[in-house]
């Protein structure tokens, strides 16, 4: 009798769950709303799942490979520490998430982790969620000029852009180029995004010398960061942008030593656009994320580095901080300085981001269980 209640209750949840997905608006991507299968719940306790609370996370898109895992992760990890997890994606668009979010604070979420489209536009919901006392963790992209935000759960943004400068300076071996210059482009993500202050600064800052020295020139011009953003961090758009590049900087032999791409996305762009409309010595190529696709293209020489960030460790210390939350003792944090989201410094944790060649992926990828070399065939 008891298992039959506590199946019945955790049924009515999943249907409550769903009711509330059911109210977005209609995207390309359908939003999901993942909970837990009645037959799921732990035997015995009365909704045992239930107990723990339930914890809203909203996540950009699934066209990107990175999110799909950070997701999937979040549920793992939230639901093994006794959580109930309302998943959902917004297909990259504003107004999907912001109505999302509504649905998760009306039902009853008690801890909202947001992975922002952008930073600056989810307006008023996070005020709701303020009003209603819902703490909100900022995961991976800062939220900004909003003060409901308690936390902020990440990568070290900065260290990502040092990382892909240094392997530049390291591979066209610039502390010792004498007169010699080098051709290099730029690309970066979506201009609502904050990451890409930190990660196309954080790269300038370690190339700017060169560039002071007239030893890295930019032939197209293109340097603002404005001026190399990519809406949405699309991958066809990249392509574009380089395609035109190539056509009106490179096309009469001049060759292209380096591209700065700040994560795999744009990367895939650029090796695209490489591979339909370049001819000269393959450039070094740097990306982010170590999506399948990039590892592919290292492998077979289309990509120079990626950036590791395992979305595991991202998704344990984001639980860890839900946990905390819920528990009422202290979130982990290990940053209280860099991330000003206008409305003060949010509290943070950074991972530990690393450089990944085809040199040591194997070990960052496969042996930790990451992927599979099965994944990294074909
Ligand atoms: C993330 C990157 C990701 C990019 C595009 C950024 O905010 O930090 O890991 O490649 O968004 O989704």
């Amino acid at each position: 009798m008891k298992k039959a209640l506590a199946l019945l209750m955790a049924l009515a949840m999943v249907l409550g769950l769903c009711a509330c997905g059911s109210g977005a608006p209609a995207s390309t991507e359908a939003p999901v709303t993942e909970a837990p299968a009645a037959t799921e719940a732990p035997a015995g306790t009365e909704a045992a799942a239930a107990e723990g609370g339930l914890v809203g996370v909203a996540m950009p898109t699934k066209d990107l490979q990175r999110w799909n895992q950070d997701g999937a992760n979040m549920k793992e990890q939230l639901e093994a520490a006794g959580y109930t997890v309302d998943l959902q994606y917004a297909a990259n668009d504003i107004p999907t998430q912001v109505s999302q979010i509504e649905n998760m604070i009306a039902n009853g979420c008690q801890v909202l982790v947001i992975a922002s489209i952008d930073g600056e536009a989810l307006g008023t919901v996070l005020d709701q969620a303020k009003e209603a006392g819902i703490p909100v963790i900022a995961y991976d992209r800062l939220i900004m000029g909003s003060d409901a935000i308690s936390y902020y759960a990440t990568f070290d943004n900065w260290d990502v852009g040092m990382k892909q400068g240094e392997y530049i300076v390291e591979a066209l071996d610039l502390e010792n180029a004498g007169d010699k210059t080098y051709n290099i482009e730029y690309i970066t993500g979506d201009p609502g995004d904050n990451n890409i202050n930190f990660f196309f600064d954080g790269a300038l800052s370690v190339l700017q010398p060169y560039i002071d020295a007239g030893t890295l020139v930019c032939p197209s011009g293109q340097t603002e960061k404005q001026t190399v953003a990519t809406a949405n961090w699309a991958t066809d758009a990249a392509q574009a942008r380089f395609e035109n590049i190539l056509a009106s900087y490179y096309s009469d032999g001049t060759q292209l030593d380096a591209v700065l791409a700040s994560n795999d996305s744009t990367a895939l762009g650029v090796a695209n656009a490489l591979a339909s409309s370049y001819t000269g010595n393959y450039p070094v190529l740097t990306g982010q994320d170590c999506d399948i696709a990039s590892v592919k293209n290292m492998v077979n020489g289309l990509q120079s580095m990626s950036v590791f960030k395992d979305t595991r460790d991202l998704a344990a210390k984001t639980v860890e901080m839900v946990d905390a939350l819920m528990k009422g003792t202290e979130p982990p944090v290990n940053d209280t300085e860099t991330y000003d989201n206008g409305t003060g410094v949010i509290p943070s944790y950074l991972c530990e981001p690393k450089a990944c060649t085809i040199d040591n992926y194997q070990e960052l990828l496969i042996d930790s269980g990451y992927y599979t070399e099965a994944d990294l065939q074909g």
